[in-house]
């Protein structure tokens, strides 16, 4: 018998949307068979390719095809909501603890607990209520010149302000995320006016105007034109498989350091999927679900986008594991989206552009 599958067609109102699809035609066709009909569309605010490698994998394995739909989390919550009863999406896939707390909020989700999410998934990166489950983990660290700067001079986010890093430091912009969960993260921990401090400090020993994001602060050391960055570490991961041998050759030139370990820890903020409130393929979902948290999933998913895998099964890249293990910040993801305002405000009165 011959089988069409059938790829759902998403019309989206958002503009910068675009639509991925996956399915599977060749030799499944029995499980194809039942597939058809059964898409699963997954929401994504996320920007990573190995997202829709692994979504390849779920499809090859299961027959169940994926669409993803992409924009940012604002644009996709909003539309969930527009769409109420009547949306396609089944799961909602977003970067930040924050953004995680602001869909839960919005009430467009649905608790979601399995026995196989209960045991892939330890509970620090759930959502308490389960209206989301975390799937990966970046830490946002310092990343070094080896031949400029030793390991001992670097400690703490704080001893960045220090002004014998005047002219030496790279961060990309304030209006990323990554950095105004980092502050909100500090003005949970320290308080506002600490916090504040920090922003300026950091502000005032840039090496330039911030510009690009975090793989370029990376490309920066290399260059000389800073010594120190503040970036996530997967970054690091995707430059060294990048088919440009100069960036691929970065990441070993440069040092990665976990500041805060005798303090308050390094900044970690979490990726997540949360099932949708009116999911139409909620079986499928949860299968999904299920597949991207378990050891094979993680482990296929880090492998391309370095992240920190949930399961602590999952194997790690190499370049991951030499880094080692470090104690992480202890701050409630919700706190992230709830200090954002403020974070914000402090970055703009700092200097930080
Ligand atoms: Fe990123």
């Amino acid at each position: 018998m011959r089988v069409i599958a059938i790829l759902l067609s998403v019309s989206i109102l958002c503009s910068g949307c675009d639509l991925i699809g996956f399915n599977n035609e060749s030799s499944y066709d029995a499980k194809a068979a039942s597939a058809a009909g059964e898409t699963i569309t997954v929401y994504s605010a996320r920007h990573y390719e190995a997202d829709s490698a692994l979504f390849a994998a779920f499809t090859k394995m299961t027959g169940i095809p994926v669409n993803e739909v992409k924009g940012t989390a604002e644009e996709l919550v909003g539309k969930m909501k527009q769409d109420g009863p009547n949306s396609s999406a089944d799961l909602f896939f977003a970067v930040d603890g924050g953004v995680l707390s602001y869909a839960k909020r919005e009430q467009v989700l649905q608790p979601l607990r399995t026995a196989a999410i209960d045991s892939q998934v330890p509970k620090k990166w759930r959502d308490p209520d389960e209206y989301w489950i975390g799937v990966t983990t970046r830490a946002r660290v310092l990343v070094y010149a080896k031949d400029r700067v030793k390991r001992e001079e670097l400690s703490t986010y704080e001893a960045l302000t220090d002004p014998k890093w005047k002219g030496r430091l790279l961060v990309r912009s304030s209006a990323s995320l990554y950095n105004q969960s980092l502050l909100a993260s500090f003005i949970s921990l320290n308080g506002s006016k600490q916090a504040a401090q920090w922003a300026r400090g950091i502000a005032g020993n840039l090496a330039r105007q911030p510009e690009g994001g975090d793989r370029e602060q990376a490309l920066a050391i290399v260059d000389g034109i800073g010594d120190v960055a503040i970036m996530n570490t997967y970054y690091l991961g995707q430059l060294s498989i990048s088919a440009d041998p100069d960036e691929a050759k970065a990441p070993d030139k440069l040092g990665v350091v976990f500041p805060n370990q005798a303090t308050t820890g390094t900044h970690v903020n979490i990726s997540g999927i949360g099932l949708a409130r009116y999911a139409p393929r909620k079986d499928n979902a949860v299968k999904l679900v299920e597949f991207m948290t378990s050891k094979e999933g993680q482990t296929l998913l880090v492998s391309r986008s370095f992240e920190y895998p949930v399961n602590e099964e999952a194997k790690l890249p190499e370049l991951i594991a030499s880094w080692g293990t470090f104690k992480s910040q202890l701050v409630a993801f919700s706190e992230l989206g709830d200090r954002q305002r403020e974070a914000n405000e402090l970055f703009q009165a700092s200097g930080w552009q």
